[in-house]
């Protein structure tokens, strides 16, 4: 991809990524978009184009029409094990393996980050579940493949309540432990980066807001502004996939 990348932004934070100690990065749907997984606040193609993801993504939504939600996820899971990790994946996990303390939270449940090789030194912080796994609407019970059925959605090997896919839905708790992970890991960071996020969906909108409280520095990656931008100490514009890497490059040297 051929894009300018902004030189003078890329350095200071190139600057500012070799002074720091503690960084963390939260990433949104814009991260994975170079791999062909559409954004949440996209228009949806084909199929779906007439559903918004937020009238889908209920609880609401799943208990007035349990089928519709299990096969819009059906959907989007194999569309996401038909993708690969991008250049922006592929740079978070070298920010991982070349800092000090590096904490990366994710508000994506399509489990690139994994498949790319992070959380392989610090724990990686999955904000809103992932779409890989399932679990009881009743019990709670997790199970991490799909169960085969002809019953859709199928139910609860253990209790026989519809089974759902293992992610946090808009209205509902975010996991706790996640939570206080990413508010401890922003709290302490000397350096934040949102990445590829519209910044708009609590709580992961405060994480950057909570940092710059502390005095850290936040950097904005992203080609479109978004409320944080006004407030971010770097603006690096443009499409993660491009300047992640450049930033890497910056920084290290280094080429992947
Ligand atoms: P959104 O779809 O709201 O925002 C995606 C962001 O990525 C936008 O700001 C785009 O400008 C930006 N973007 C697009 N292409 C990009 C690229 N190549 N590089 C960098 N940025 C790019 O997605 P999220 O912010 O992740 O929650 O949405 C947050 C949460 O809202 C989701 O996790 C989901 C959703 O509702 C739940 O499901 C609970």
């Amino acid at each position: 991809m051929t894009q300018e990348v902004p030189k003078g932004a890329l350095e200071a934070v190139a600057a500012a990524l070799r002074r720091a100690d503690r960084v963390v990065a939260l990433t949104g749907a814009g991260v994975s978009a170079e791999s062909g997984v559409p954004t949440f606040r996209q228009a949806q193609n084909g199929l779906w184009a007439r559903y918004r993801p937020e009238e889908l993504a209920t609880p609401q939504a799943f208990e007035a029409n349990p089928q519709l939600v299990w096969e819009w996820y059906a959907w989007r899971r194999r569309l996401v094990q038909q993708a690969q990790p991008n250049p922006a994946h592929v740079a978070l996990v070298t920010m991982e393996r070349r800092l000090a303390h590096f904490t990366l939270i994710t508000q994506n449940v399509d489990g690139l980050h994994r498949r790319a090789g992070s959380g392989f030194r610090f724990p990686l912080i999955e904000l809103h579940g992932n779409l890989e796994r399932i679990r009881c609407s009743r019990e709670g019970l997790t199970f991490e493949t799909w169960p085969k059925s002809e019953e859709v959605p199928p139910r609860c090997p253990r209790c026989g309540a519809l089974l759902r896919p293992d992610v946090v839905w808009f209205g509902e708790n975010l996991p706790t432990q996640a939570l206080q992970a990413a508010w401890e890991a922003a709290s302490a960071c000397d350096l934040f980066f949102s990445v590829g996020t519209s910044a708009l969906v609590e709580p992961a909108a405060s994480l950057p807001f909570l940092a710059l409280k502390r005095g850290a520095a936040v950097v904005e990656i992203n080609p479109q502004p978004t409320p944080l931008t006004p407030h971010a100490t770097h603006i690096l514009a443009g499409p993660a996939g491009v300047i992640l890497p450049a930033l890497v490059q910056a920084t290290w040297g280094e080429r992947e």
